[in-house]
């Protein structure tokens, strides 16, 4: 198929989730980027391969990703290192305190633009694909999650800085309550962002659509880990926690089906307007623990 060269296809990869979940994701890169799409190690992949044959930039959150909760910087090179590009926060991205120490370097995170400046982390970055330029932003919900500052105040101004920059800009939003990311995407496509992409509830919606001729929007991209958990952890205690309602540490499942959500955007780099969305599911048995994987978390 004959492709624009103007329109870039952007895979988006929702929160990474501990040791399987960077598994998952290397592996499902490497199918990707060899065109290896009939490999017997694939249980299922469901997604527009005429797309996936020819994805442009790549991406993921990766507030998770070591041990469920934050990024160590071994884990961090790990992820740049399989291929992504750029990497999106959320509310756990501080979570492991060696990021204060390594995030000054760390080029390729962008993190939540309404959570407390005094937190390290660049708010926002400008990405090449090719000749163009792709402008990402990390934004906090603020129902049912921890206090932020709001968004509604801080980013008509700054979207607007970053229009005279690039038309194309894409947002996770990383929030819990349907209505807010629903309502936020309207907004931010009134002010011509290219992607509103969902992220944190860790279960992908069936709802991507593109709104106003413009936005590509999806609820929730989901996200990659174990297929078999409570999105991510594991079922004894997350029912110790929630059914007992006291603090119990979350463990991470480290082995058994993985599965990595996903969803691959097509825009036109010419006009920051996106024309397509889909989604993708991956999944793949680890059936012990990966040892090619760092044990770090
Ligand atoms: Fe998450
Ligand atoms: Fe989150």
């Amino acid at each position: 198929m004959c492709k624009k060269l103007t329109y870039k296809n952007i895979l988006f990869l929702g929160d990474i989730t501990g040791r399987l979940g960077r598994s998952v994701v290397r592996d499902l890169l490497e199918i990707i980027k060899n065109k290896n799409f009939k490999s017997k190690e694939i249980v299922e992949l469901d997604a527009d391969l005429e797309v996936l044959k020819n994805i442009d930039f790549y991406m993921a959150n990766c507030e998770n990703a070591s041990g469920g909760f934050g990024l160590t910087k071994k884990n961090y090179e790990d992820l740049c290192d399989f291929g992504l590009q750029a990497l999106t926060g959320g509310n756990h991205i501080w979570d492991k305190s060696e990021i204060y120490n390594y995030i000054h370097n760390a080029t390729n995170i962008v993190c939540p633009i309404n959570s407390s400046n005094k937190l390290p982390g660049l708010r926002e970055q400008f990405f090449n694909i090719e000749n163009y330029k792709l402008a990402v932003l990390s934004v906090l919900g603020r129902t049912f999650m921890p206090p932020v500052n709001s968004f509604w105040e801080i980013l008509p101004e700054k979207i607007e800085k970053i229009k005279k920059v690039t038309p194309n800009i894409l947002i996770d939003f990383h929030a819990e309550a349907t209505a807010e990311k629903v309502c936020f995407a309207r907004w931010a496509s009134d002010m011509e962002v290219s992607c509103v992409l969902g992220t944190h509830t860790h279960v992908q919606t069936a709802d991507e659509q593109i709104i106003n001729n413009k936005t590509a929007y999806i609820t929730d991209v989901g996200f990659c880990g174990a297929k078999n958990s409570i999105i991510g952890m594991d079922y004894e205690s997350s029912y110790k926690k929630l059914s007992l309602g006291i603090a119990s540490k979350n463990s991470v499942v480290k082995k058994g089906t993985a599965l990595a959500n996903g969803v691959i955007v097509t825009i036109n780099m010419e006009t920051g307007c996106a024309i397509k969305i889909s989604r993708l599911k991956f999944i793949k048995k680890y059936n012990i623990e990966d040892n090619n994987m760092n044990k770090e978390s």
